[in-house]
């Protein structure tokens, strides 16, 4: 990576989805710290692209690291370490609807690596506080609302400290409010802990009311947008 704090570097990358190609010549830099927004129509990458950025969908064309991964190094073996330096976060909950909010984030650390049962009890402690869900822990997902479920999985996001949290429509399934309180929430963790947070969504309100990058997928590229509405 060229310079420490680049936590996203893509050269003239090209994403297909299966043979077809989605976006070209794709030029995007982020930062340690940074609050992105990725917007466009429905159908024009923006999935597409996280996925990339996560190593779901293969780079085949141009240069991509992330979190000081060369993406076109990153095969089944390379990608649950990509996975550990991210925080993905989805517009469906995705917590395990079988066990408490605590066996959630507990499974995610077994999952990652974690052994001492200890630190990942202090771990829980910490990231369930960030969010403001420590009174929920033992609860179960189904008696959260779906705010709240949504917290809780942007807890489990930080379970590994990531350098870049990458969020596709995660209030798509939410209210205008909750939606609201959900994106301040990511801004308030991309300010706290300079972890770079990367958000696709079609919540113009909401971008209008936290402030950040603005990238915009459209005609095939991507591109740097100062007016949302221009
Ligand atoms: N699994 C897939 N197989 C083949 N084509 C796909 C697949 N997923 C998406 N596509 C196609 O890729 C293009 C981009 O889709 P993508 O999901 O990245 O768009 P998007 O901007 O995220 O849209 P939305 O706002 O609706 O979520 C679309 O034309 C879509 O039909
Ligand atoms: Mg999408």
């Amino acid at each position: 990576m060229n310079h420490p704090n680049t936590v996203v570097e893509l050269h003239n990358v090209s994403i297909f989805q299966k043979e077809k190609l989605i976006l070209k010549k794709v030029n995007l830099q982020i930062q340690k710290g940074e609050f992105v927004y990725l917007v466009g129509k429905t159908g024009t990458g923006k999935s597409s692209l996280l996925k990339t950025l996560y190593g779901a969908i293969p780079l085949k064309d141009g240069i991509g690291l992330v979190a000081d991964f060369d993406l076109k190094k990153v095969d089944w073996k390379v990608i649950p370490f990509l996975r550990r330096k991210l925080g993905i976060v989805f517009q469906d909950f995705q917590l395990l609807m079988d066990r408490s909010i605590e066996d959630n984030l507990l499974f995610a650390l077994d999952v990652t690596g974690w052994t001492n049962k200890q630190e990942m009890q202090q771990r829980i402690d910490i990231v369930l506080t960030n969010v403001g869900m420590q009174k929920k822990r033992k609860s179960m997902p189904y008696q959260l609302s779906g705010g709240e479920q949504q917290r809780v999985v942007i807890a489990r996001a930080l379970l590994n400290n990531p350098v870049l949290i990458l969020a596709d429509e995660p209030t798509g399934n939410l209210d205008p409010e909750t939606s609201e309180d959900i994106i301040s929430l990511l801004n308030m963790i991309s300010q706290k802990t300079e972890t770079a947070v990367f958000i696709g969504t079609h919540d113009y309100y909401t971008i209008t009311k936290f402030p950040g990058r603005i990238i915009k997928c459209a005609n095939g590229s991507i591109q740097e947008v100062e007016e949302l509405f221009s």
